[in-house]
């Protein structure tokens, strides 16, 4: 509960005024904050926080290299609940708490009680959402949930709602492994591969745009999380799409603040060539029609996105597009991509593509906010 996890966070700071901070960053660092906080979004985290995430995160990545011992949860157990696929974030997970020392026990929905909202329950299949969060808290040291899509009847919002219920019920962090809102780990691994490459934020184009799939069921999560990371950390940043495909509006609100808060800019246009002029670094991918889901709809009504996804099948990322960008400019995607619809094989196994890079920061990252958050 919220009460009851201010209490940890005082007991965090007491335990860190007395004890020296585990690896070795610089003194620029923020941690006395993120003991016992839930990781839902990057909009819940400053900066300068951000900042400390991936900072402790490449001490962890130059630890892992060296295979140096880094047993920080040691014996800690993170819950992770999947509605849905995946493989780089469960492996990430797994792999990452295996080397802090832990265990990730993976929990699969239809295996044990699917954890449902009041009102969604139904009888011995499901278990409400605060009696599982309660449970799961006694045992371990963290709950991290994905759920987006089919689970939620692509009711846009409802899966951030079961996390954030998580969250109040538990007394141990909850990690978002993506909802139908926000990617923050995704995000956290993009930023952290950008920081590596170029050393810093400022001045970099970061392109997050659109790009044709023959699948319509695509969350929003991955591009509304870059372009909130992209903007929070102060880089130029266009977001590009058809007419149609506009992201939550309230997320486009933050993001124009943030660009004005670092005095670098937040741009949105409805064409790929022009968003990659000049640009460092391009993202291209693609994501539903919001418009055709609830609450902006009545009913799911996925096919109607297909006719808008149809007429923009040239929102390609092929050599000739990378052409717009600068030739040193590199090419980045959360995985899995639709080749040859999203990108061209050249062009995601050429040598401007940094995807494994992001793919493999996706565990260090991760690595960051488990140790910062389970201590
Ligand atoms: N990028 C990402 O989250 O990959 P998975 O769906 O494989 O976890």
């Amino acid at each position: 509960m919220v009460i009851r996890k201010l209490a940890c966070w005082s007991v965090g700071k007491i335990f860190l005024a007395s004890q020296s901070f585990f690896v070795s960053v610089s003194t620029m660092v923020k941690t006395e904050s993120f003991r016992g906080r839930d990781y839902i979004t990057l909009l819940d985290y400053s900066k300068e926080e951000v900042e400390t995430l991936i900072e402790v995160a490449i001490d962890l990545k130059k630890k892992y290299a060296l295979w140096e011992p880094h047993k920080l949860l040691d014996a800690k157990t993170l819950f992770m609940i999947f509605y849905n696929q995946s493989l780089r974030t469960r492996n990430s997970f797994e792999a990452g708490m295996t080397q802090l020392g832990g265990h990730a026990h993976f929990l699969d929905p239809s295996k044990i009680y699917a954890p449902a909202l009041e009102g969604d329950e139904k009888a011995y299949s499901t278990e409400r959402v605060s009696d599982v969060a309660r449970v799961l808290s006694r045992m371990g040291q963290g709950i991290a949930i994905r759920c987006y899509g089919d689970p939620v009847g692509w009711q846009y919002g409802r899966a951030n709602e079961i996390i954030n219920n998580f969250a109040y019920w538990s007394d141990a962090p909850v990690i978002n492994m993506e909802d139908d809102k926000y990617h923050p780990c995704q995000a956290l691994a993009d930023v952290m591969t950008v920081k590596e490459k170029f050393g810093t934020f400022k001045d970099v184009k970061f392109v997050m745009s659109w790009a044709y799939s023959p699948s319509v069921h695509k969350p929003l999560a991955v591009p509304q999380s870059a372009v909130i990371g992209a903007t929070k950390m102060g880089m130029e940043t266009v977001l590009a799409h058809p007419k149609g495909m506009e992201l939550d509006d309230e997320i486009i609100k933050q993001c124009n603040v943030y660009a004005e808060e670092n005095e670098s800019s937040f741009e949105i246009v409805n064409d790929m060539d022009e968003a990659f002029e000049g640009a460092h670094v391009v993202y291209p991918k693609a994501w539903t029609c919001k418009e055709f889901i609830p609450p902006f709809n009545d009913k799911p009504e996925l096919e109607k996105s297909q006719e808008v996804f149809d007429k923009n099948k040239h929102w390609i990322c092929d050599d000739d597009m990378m052409k717009n960008a600068r030739p040193d400019a590199f090419y980045m995607h959360c995985l899995p991509c639709d080749r040859g619809f999203e990108v061209s094989n050249s062009v995601v196994d050429g040598p401007q593509s940094i995807v494994f890079d992001q793919a493999e920061n996706r565990m260090h990252a991760q690595k960051a906010v488990l140790a910062l958050t389970m201590r």
